[in-house]
This record gives C-alpha cells, structure tokens and sequence, in this order.
C-alpha cells in the first residue's frame, strides 16, 4: 500500500488475481468489488452489516464485504461468487440450491452460498440446525428458508 495525496493503491487478491484498486481509508471492500471491479455478485442490501446480502469469503471466512476496509484486505484471499466456479460448471452447493428451488429473487443467493460452501468445509455433513446456525447472519426477504437450508443439508450428503 502506498501513500498519494490521502489515497493509497492496494493490492488486493480476489478469485486469485491480483488487483490494484484506489483506497482512502474509509472505501469498503463492497464498494471496490461493485463500483470499481464490476463484480456484482455480492449484494448491496442493508450497507450496515445486518442483511449478509454482501459476504464474501476472506481466506475461506464469510465476512460482510459492507463492513470491512478494502485496505484492511490486502494480504488476503477474497473470494466472491465469480470465483467459486471455473467455467460454467456449478458447485456442489449451487447446484442444490437449483434443485431445491432455493432460489427465488436470488437478491440473498450470493451470500447464502457463499457462507454454505464455508459451512461445508468447516463440517461436510451439516444437520439442519448446524446449517440453520450457520446462516442465521444471512436474510432472505423472499423467506425461503426451508429450501435454502434443505439445499445445503443436500448438498453436504452428496459429497
Ligand atoms: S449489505 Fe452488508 S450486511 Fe447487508
Ligand atoms: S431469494 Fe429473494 S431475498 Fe432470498
């Protein structure tokens, strides 16, 4: 990180490349992943760290993008729903949130799978209330739930 004229460059990490995005010490990681990258997959819901609709994996780790310096994330990993897949291929998770029909505006998806596919490395076979546990940070206002948490539950006993 360097220093010009109360802006600072970053490198930041993201989906394994490397990115070089103007910082003061205020700009969110949200804000750099959206209105810079143009990586829209994390969701500008509540901006103040209740709704989840902004996760994002930081070295494997859900953190709510929204709240967190893009500064403070150099040195990172940070992996948005972009880079969860390599071509058109789903994840294990996505795929059963297709088949579950745990997808409805998608406004929370991102997030929701995000944090799921961190669940599922932390414990591959999850039961509903660990999955419930789990998630309980992310909102959906479409109130699907059920499908959703049936999703991961799935998607742990498939692997
Ligand atoms: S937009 Fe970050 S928690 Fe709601
Ligand atoms: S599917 Fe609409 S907010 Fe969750």
């Amino acid at each position: 990180m360097r220093g010009d004229e109360g802006m600072t460059t970053v490198a930041l990490r993201i989906n394994g490349v490397e990115h070089s995005v103007a910082a003061d010490g205020r700009r969110t990681l949200l804000e750099v992943l959206r209105d810079e990258l143009g990586l829209t997959g994390a969701k500008r819901g509540c901006n103040q760290g209740v709704c989840g609709a902004c996760t994002v994996l930081l070295d494997g780790r859900p953190v709510r993008a929204c709240l967190s310096l893009a500064a403070a994330c150099a040195g990172h990993e940070i992996t948005t729903v972009e880079g969860l897949t390599e071509g058109n291929e789903l994840t294990p998770v996505q795929q059963a949130f297709v088949e579950h029909g745990a997808v409805q505006c998608g406004f929370c998806t991102p997030g929701m799978v995000l944090t799921a596919t961190a669940l599922l490395k932390e414990n591959p076979k999850p039961n509903v209330a660990e999955v419930r546990t789990a998630l309980s940070g992310n909102l959906c206002r479409c109130s699907g739930y059920r499908k959703i948490v049936d999703a991961v539950v799935a998607a742990g006993g498939a692997r």
